[in-house]
């Protein structure tokens, strides 16, 4: 082989995280989309090891020359064309077997034993299937001997409908694996901008002194999405956007922004602040749940200039159905450096954009001492971006440039965007970061088992309060930022949602 062909050859990874990856559901939405695709930038990227086996479990009669051949195909979909050398295409898929498997059934499982047989390495058992077959699972590679005292297991949300089927499920997984070694998936967490925020929140002392109630007036959360119910409306109808954003994403986000500094980088130090905040959280009773929460559901409208179709007149969908498609809500988080401070958080399907983002707003100053009518732009905004176009903005106040302008003040961000800062390094998809802290066996992007469930009962008491008050979604057009009634909530208290789109 000649030396130029030699130095092309795609970077390995470091032995020491190595691993055998069994993946359940090897051939869904999720593992085609994202997980196939994130372990083979790991692999071009020189983050995995030579050694390190994928197995992918599913249902379906086929062998692992046709399973290659529907990976290669979703890689070539999923992938820019720049990202798809052949040599490391060739080098990953070599990584894969196949091996047909009835997850509920216990024949077959030896099968898994069988491939570990020899390896030396750890395995990770990746659940990319619905949560309530977890515990079979667990089970049945517990009792085929296919598991040791390393074996990791890796989960995906939902984990549960609410507190009680969520304690069964993390029982039947915790019946099987130590906590130390189960790994439940909040996306959200691998993301880019949301590990900056660590980093901003505590390599900054600039941000340290000021993050209380003393200097923030309030706090934004938004996670719009632009896309409707995809084809998958059973699944959302059951859940709710409630269930599928609020009670993971935006509770995750929440925690980061409001949590004490943790001591240490450990994985328990910062679960153990995140879990101090859900429990802080003020529950909705009485009035509360009418004046400060909004239910939407989304009716036809456009998007992209195109008419789209409303919720009940989804594919499949029961045109009774009452769930809601958009949530937003005024909580607080009652403790010494929150209280008093509002925290606006607002989610919602078929939004007129895809944005994600959380806004600091720093208090005025005690003394103002500039032109009056000026007074309303007068304070510091932290913009932190999670997506589109990643990045983190200070807005400052500056004086307009001008001989005639006086004193006149003016807005301006001191602006970070990731794609120009750091214009060659390409943004790694959130599962790119949470499989390879995995394979490190690290778990402090991972979510713990008394976070999810404070999570929960948070959000139970939200749900059962809107059964008794029988509150109906309140309708907005497709391709809108939602209910009036969600506009009203903030602008009651004299503020608005932050507008830069
Ligand atoms: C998932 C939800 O967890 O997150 C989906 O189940 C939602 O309904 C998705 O569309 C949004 O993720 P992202 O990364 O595209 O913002």
């Amino acid at each position: 082989m000649s030396q130029a062909h030699e130095q092309r050859k795609p970077p390995l990874g470091d032995p020491k995280h190595a691993i055998d990856l069994a993946l359940f559901g090897a051939l869904g939405d999720l593992a085609m989309r994202k997980l196939f695709p994130a372990l083979y930038h790991l692999d071009r990227e020189g983050l995995m090891p030579e050694s390190t086996r994928i197995m992918g479990l599913a249902r379906q009669e086929h062998d692992t020359a046709a399973f290659r051949q529907l990976v290669s195909e979703a890689l070539q979909k999923r992938l820019k064309s720049d990202e798809q050398d052949k040599d490391s295409v060739e080098r990953f898929l070599n990584r894969l077997t196949y091996h047909k498997l009835d997850f509920t059934r216990s024949e077959g499982y030896e099968g898994i034993r069988e491939w570990r047989e020899g390896s030396q390495l750890p395995m990770v058992v990746y659940l990319s299937v619905a949560a309530r077959i977890y515990g079979d699972i667990c089970h049945h590679l517990d009792q085929s001997g296919s598991l040791d005292d390393e074996t990791r297991v890796v989960v995906e949300k939902p984990i549960g409908y609410d507190l009680i089927s969520s304690q069964e499920i993390n029982d039947a997984i915790g019946a099987v694996f130590p906590e130390s070694r189960i790994y439940r998936i909040d996306h959200y967490l691998g993301k880019e901008t949301v590990q900056n925020l660590i980093a901003l929140r505590f390599a900054n002392p600039l941000f340290g002194t000021q993050w209380n109630q003393n200097h923030i007036s309030h706090v934004e959360i938004t996670v719009a999405e632009k896309v409707g119910i995809e084809g998958r409306w059973g699944y959302f109808d059951d859940a709710g956007q409630l269930r599928d954003m609020v009670q993971n994403h935006l509770l995750q986000l929440l925690c980061l922004i409001a949590m004490d500094p943790p001591s240490n980088l450990d994985a328990d130090a910062i679960r153990d602040e995140k879990v101090k905040v859900l429990k802080a959280l003020k529950p909705f009773t009485g009035e509360a749940l009418g004046r400060d929460v909004v239910r939407g559901q989304y009716i036809a409208g456009t998007s992209d200039g195109q008419p789209v179709p409303g919720y009940l007149d989804e594919e499949d969908a029961n045109t009774q159905s009452q769930t809601e498609t958009f949530v937003a809500m005024k909580t607080e988080v009652a403790n010494w450096r929150w209280a008093g401070v509002p925290f606006y958080l607002r989610t919602g399907k078929r939004m007129p954009e895809k944005l994600s983002q959380i806004v600091i707003h720093f208090r005025q100053q005690p003394h103002y001492i500039f032109d009056p009518d000026q007074r309303g732009i007068a304070s510091n905004k932290l913009i932190i971006r999670l997506q589109p176009e990643e990045g983190i903005a200070l807005q400052v106040l500056t004086k307009d440039s001008g001989l005639d302008k006086g004193m006149r003040l003016r807005p301006g961000p001191l602006h970070l965007d990731f794609n120009n800062a750091f214009p060659k390094s390409r943004i790694p998809d959130a599962y790119e970061r949470l499989l390879l802290e995995v394979m490190k066996g690290q778990q402090y992007l991972f979510v713990r088992r008394d976070e999810v469930e404070h999570a929960w009962r948070w959000c139970d008491q939200l749900i059962d309060g809107w059964k008794t008050r029988e509150t109906p979604p309140r309708r907005y057009p497709a391709g809108s930022w939602g209910p009036v009634a969600s506009i009203a909530m903030i602008t009651q208290d004299g503020r608005s949602w932050y507008e830069d789109y």
